[in-house]
């Protein structure tokens, strides 16, 4: 069912990646070699309170306005701001909806290509400025990709982008950006983290050559999300996690997610639960449901976290439900006020999400995400 060692795989990463705690004016530096001066910064509200964080030297320009899961309005004020500043490179400064908002303020602006236009693999043009991306969380691995996720307010779809042109020229990864980083978004963005390695490890299309990075995020995930979310200013466990989700944001490009982002999309699109809670609180569900087709691995997984190694489905789900618990993640559909009459829409939009669906090593059917959702409401 796997991929073996000979089946091509294209493992797209950025060219330059400067990795670790204090690594920060790599920003300028790389800005002062390439002979860039004139630079937006694509960040949230609270990241662009600490933009000077940064020590930019040239014309700097700040779009401060970024949304959780941005939507296409959230997109084209950046476009707008970006058509006016006309920088000669872009900085996603802040967590995935940053660095998404970013690929993107690198290709469109001047581009005379909508959104609409480039949605799919490899429709955009050109890069129009050069790319960095500066991740304050742990958790999206998106420094490392070439999608751009914005969610269609019409229908509440995600649109997905991707291009080899949004790719960063480089990733600046310091983990002591993320030492503020609360206790409960620490615990989802690092189960967010975790959920990239394991779908990718567990995927049809899983690969020898991103399962040694898929494996070695899930120990990293396991050794130090626990420290982490105990004393946020532990530097080893930050750089820890940091490195899982960058090995996350490996996984990504070349295999990418399967039954766990799926099913838990509809809880960000019609709920409005964080990326990383919902995945938390969907992923072990999904470990449970595709152990049976995945034993050796899902046993893997289970090590990686430091639990007791098991294949049957009710066990892998105590084992990994009890482990999400522990870290304070909430597990319960119904105490985020998900009405129960919702979950068989929520089933069927899950469902009908095949690019990640058609994927999963085993076929999961609209009934059995029903199934999942009563068994985590
Ligand atoms: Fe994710």
């Amino acid at each position: 069912m796997t991929f073996g060692l000979s089946t091509p795989i294209d493992l797209v990463r950025p060219a330059r990646i400067v990795f670790g705690s204090g690594t920060l004016p790599a920003v300028q530096r790389w800005l002062d070699e390439q002979g860039l001066t004139r630079v937006l910064v694509v960040a949230d509200a609270f990241n662009a309170t600490r933009i000077d964080l940064l020590r930019l030297t040239g014309t700097v320009s700040v779009f401060a306005d970024v949304r959780p899961e941005p939507d296409l309005p959230n997109l084209e004020a950046l476009i707008a701001h970006a058509e006016k500043v006309q920088a000669q490179a872009v900085i996603g400064f802040g967590g995935g909806s940053a660095m998404d908002l970013a690929k993107l303020a690198a290709v469109l602006p001047g581009s005379g290509q909508t959104l609409h236009e480039v949605v799919g693999p490899e429709k955009v043009a050109a890069k129009r400025a050069a790319l960095i991306q500066v991740p304050t969380t742990a958790g999206t691995g998106s420094e490392a990709g070439t999608r751009a996720l914005v969610t269609d307010p019409a229908t509440q779809n995600k649109l997905a982008v991707q291009s080899l042109h949004m790719l960063a020229d480089i990733a600046v990864i310091d983990p002591d950006l993320t030492l503020t980083v609360p206790p409960a978004v620490t615990a989802a963005t690092g189960v967010d983290a975790l959920a990239h390695c394991v779908e990718a490890f567990t995927s049809r299309k899983s690969h020898p050559a991103i399962d040694l990075y898929a494996l070695e995020g899930a120990r990293l995930v396991g050794r130090h999300l626990a420290r982490a979310i105990e004393d946020g200013g532990d530097r080893e466990a930050r750089a820890g996690l940091a490195l899982a989700s960058l090995y996350g944001g490996f996984c990504l490009g070349p295999v990418n997610t399967t039954a766990g982002h799926a099913v838990a999309y509809p809880l960000g699109s019609r709920h409005h639960i964080a990326h990383g809670a919902a995945n938390a609180l969907i992923f072990p569900h999904v470990l449970a449901f595709n152990a049976p087709a995945v034993p050796e691995k899902t046993a893997l997984v289970l090590e990686a976290l430091g639990l007791p190694a098991a294949q049957e489905p009710a066990a892998v789900l105590a084992a990994a439900g009890g482990w999400c618990r522990a870290l304070g993640c909430e597990m319960r559909l119904s105490a985020y006020d998900v009405p129960r009459d919702d979950l068989p829409v929520m089933a069927s939009e899950a469902h009908a999400i095949r690019r990640l669906l058609d994927n999963n090593p085993r076929d999961l059917s609209r009934d059995e995400i029903l199934a999942i959702y009563q068994s985590a409401y």
